[in-house]
């Protein structure tokens, strides 16, 4: 049976310790966090391809591979849907035939804000087609597609977003071995804050390439810190200790500085945040603007928040989700 509609899900993440250096080898520690994206996919008559971003304000449609936009900025809209047309065809693929699609994306995640909110409209839009197709998509696909949609968007992805955005929870991401779910004993309470500046994952992961190749010496020390700053981590959440969470934060933190990938907007926010009593705060994702994350007790959570928002950030309080992509309705 084909649906005529079919509405799917899937969740932001926020990398709790271990961005960039994941991109290189090393572990990552990262949640899914309860914000997500929705992607609608509908069936036409005829057997083309439209898509749509509601809060981009972008629309447009693939005629023979290339874009007619009817509403937006036509190189905004190239840099959001070619994945997005790479995702729909992988689920066409599998399905043997070409039938028109419509998709619809709508969000409540900043985008290029460190968030993974290309991976997760990526995870959304996979799911939605393929369930509107009665096509068999497991997990292991949703993820494989969305990791090639995310080659598009930033080059040398560690797959990280990808499978946070597939298969949530909280998960310990290491590129040659994969990812396994985490124990946790108790709810991480987390503020995020958006500094409202836009970047580019590429041009950060680029950045870090650059300081690496240039001085391969100084960089590996600090490659190595930062996998024991993850493995203890995973001792420190499982017994619950946010004290020492909090301390491994700050010192990541201050290892992403000297890659070059903190900026004074997140530095604002951050020292804020530790100010107003959070036990620990980094930037979270690429860096370069986008987010930063504060571990606070549940009584700061609020001091935490308001320190964000006087210092000009856009706080909202996290909280992790165990649940990944999943259909909403047809
Ligand atoms: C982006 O969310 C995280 C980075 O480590 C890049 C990646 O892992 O693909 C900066």
């Amino acid at each position: 049976m084909v649906w005529m509609e079919v509405v799917a899900s899937a969740p932001a993440k926020v990398i709790l310790l271990g961005e960039h250096f994941v991109v290189y080898g090393e572990p990552a520690i990262v949640l899914a966090i309860d914000k997500r994206v929705y992607a609608k996919a509908e069936l036409r008559d005829d057997k083309q391809l439209y898509l749509r971003s509601v809060n981009l304000n972008l629309a447009g449609h693939f005629e023979n591979r290339f874009l007619k936009m009817e509403q937006g900025s036509a190189k905004e809209a190239r840099l959001r849907f070619e994945p997005l047309k790479l995702v729909v065809e992988k689920v066409l693929e599998i399905y043997g035939e070409s039938p028109g699609v419509n998709v619809e994306v709508n969000s409540t995640v900043p985008v290029a804000a460190g968030l993974g909110s290309s991976a997760a409209v990526a995870a959304a839009v996979t799911a939605a087609v393929g369930a509107l197709l009665n096509v068999k998509v497991a997990k292991e696909d949703v993820f494989r597609i969305s990791y090639e949609a995310e080659k598009i968007v930033h080059g040398t992805p560690s797959g990280v977003d990808p499978a946070i955005s597939t298969f949530g929870g909280t998960l310990l991401f290491q590129m040659d071995t994969g990812f396994r779910p985490l124990e946790v004993k108790a709810d991480i309470p987390l503020v995020i804050g958006y500094t409202g500046v836009e970047r580019s994952t590429r041009a950060q992961v680029e950045k870090v390439r650059h300081i690496r190749d240039t001085y391969p010496r100084v960089v590996e020390p600090m490659m190595k810190g930062a996998r024991e700053i993850v493995l203890r981590a995973i001792d420190a959440l499982k017994e619950d200790d946010l004290e020492t969470l909090g301390d491994l934060m700050n010192i990541n933190h201050a290892l992403l500085c000297g890659l070059g990938v903190s900026a004074e907007s997140l530095e604002w926010l951050i020292n804020a945040a530790r100010k107003a009593g959070a036990l620990g705060a980094k930037l979270t994702g690429a860096g370069g603007g986008g987010c930063m994350v504060a571990l606070a007790e549940d009584e700061r959570l609020e001091q935490v928040l308001d320190a964000i928002q006087r210092a000009g950030g856009r706080p909202f309080v996290a909280r992790k989700t165990d649940e990944g992509v999943r259909i909403e309705g047809t």
